[in-house]
């Protein structure tokens, strides 16, 4: 099977982070921060280890990463934690509906309002005046995903943060796709809270995922309960992590999260990966371009560097086509990809669309065969 799946989470997985989870199961399965015998000791060095990992990779204090199970999980834990009564929100047009639900769920609850920014592919500036003119003297946060899920394209962060800082709004951040491809640093990058999954550019297994924030940023807790420590108060402590963290962690995950950190830094860091998964999104496009049946989504790509590309191949529906590409033995994702705003606001909410994201992993071969199989299916279909 050639996987093209990447941004849904990566796959194959480095043999350093199969090796974690499965000794860490295997030789130091205790309930980290739990006890004081020595496997529970152990099990909490590597969860010490990649919060270590995380902050310094980062540019936060490591008592400010808290392990969640996933992305969604931490956006909740930000959104949630951080919004209050009469509080207003700026999202773009490209959220996930990670951000979308939570946030309509509040605004449908009567707690906040919120506004969407168009995102204009092609001008950042234009971008930037959507968010600006979204803005209300209530507007508490933006929430921004870095690049989107569907189409690749990668936000103006640095602006849309430059922005927040001047006016005092906290700027919340969607890592999804861009954490291990992208370079993030919270404290340069005038992020408030970074929301990441373990499991995508990461490559840590799934079931793993964080919420980092800076100094100044107090997140409320959305469960409360054991956190190993002050064991004798019935209030959940207020210093952080414990706070965010009640039960017990995925600690076999996190130590896998932990060398899949170290595997995107021995390939090279972040630039050197997306380099190597663009290049691949570029030959794609170029490949693309000659069959005349596939409508490829690159204008949303406004000239950036990115490793996600979505198409149409003449007006089949998306799930047909990703069905056809799995019986050639590609996984690729079709349909909606979760987000409900991208799809509507940008025209691809009939038919959905085919969406590839190239991992470390894949080679020029793999598009080659792609591009392959899609030409076999369009003369098949008599497209061409
Ligand atoms: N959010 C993931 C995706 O885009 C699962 O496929």
């Amino acid at each position: 099977m050639i996987y093209l799946d990447n941004a849904a989470t990566s796959f194959p997985k480095p043999v350093r982070v199969i090796n974690a989870v499965y000794n860490t199961a295997r030789c130091f399965g205790a309930n980290p921060g739990r006890g004081g015998h020595r496997l529970s000791v152990r099990a909490g060095e590597y969860v010490f280890d990649c919060r270590e990992k995380l902050a310094e990779h980062f540019g936060c204090e490591s008592e400010r990463v808290a392990f969640t199970n996933n992305c969604t999980a931490a956006l909740n834990t930000a959104i949630k934690g951080v919004l209050k009564q009469g509080d207003h929100v700026v999202i773009s047009s490209l959220e996930h509906n990670s951000v979308l639900r939570p946030v309509h769920k509040l605004a449908e609850q009567g707690v906040i309002t919120y506004s969407v920014a168009k995102v204009n592919p092609l001008d950042d500036n234009e971008t930037l005046k959507s968010f600006a003119f979204n803005v209300r003297e209530n507007t508490r946060a933006m929430i921004v995903t870095h690049v989107s899920n569907v189409f690749g394209t990668v936000l103006p962060i640095d602006k849309l943060s430059a922005f927040c800082k001047a006016r005092g709004i906290l700027f919340i951040l969607d890592g999804a796709q861009s954490a291990g491809s992208h370079v993030i640093n919270i404290e340069k990058q005038g992020i408030g809270i970074l929301c990441i999954p373990g499991h995508k550019g990461l490559l840590g297994p799934m079931g793993t995922g964080a919420v980092l924030f800076g100094n100044s940023v107090e997140i409320e807790e959305l469960t409360q309960g054991g956190t190993g420590s002050h064991s004798l108060s019935e209030n959940q402590p207020t210093v952080y992590p414990d706070r965010l963290e009640s039960g017990t962690v995925n600690m076999p995950g996190i130590a896998g999260l932990c060398e899949g950190i170290k595997a995107v830094e021995c390939f090279g860091g972040e630039k050197t990966v997306l380099q190597k998964e663009s290049e691949l999104i570029r030959v794609l496009k170029e490949d693309l371009s000659v069959i005349t049946s596939v409508n490829a989504y690159t204008e949303m790509q406004g000239g950036k560097t990115t490793n996600v590309l979505a198409f149409n191949l003449a007006d089949l529906h998306s799930e047909m086509v990703s069905s056809l590409l799995d019986k050639e033995g590609i996984a690729v994702r079709a349909g909606y990809h979760c987000s409900y705003l991208a799809h509507k606001n940008y025209g691809t909410s009939e038919k959905g669309c085919v969406r590839v994201s190239t991992g470390i992993f894949n080679s020029k071969k793999d598009i080659k065969n792609l591009v392959f199989s899609l030409n076999k299916i369009a003369k098949s279909k008599k497209l061409c």
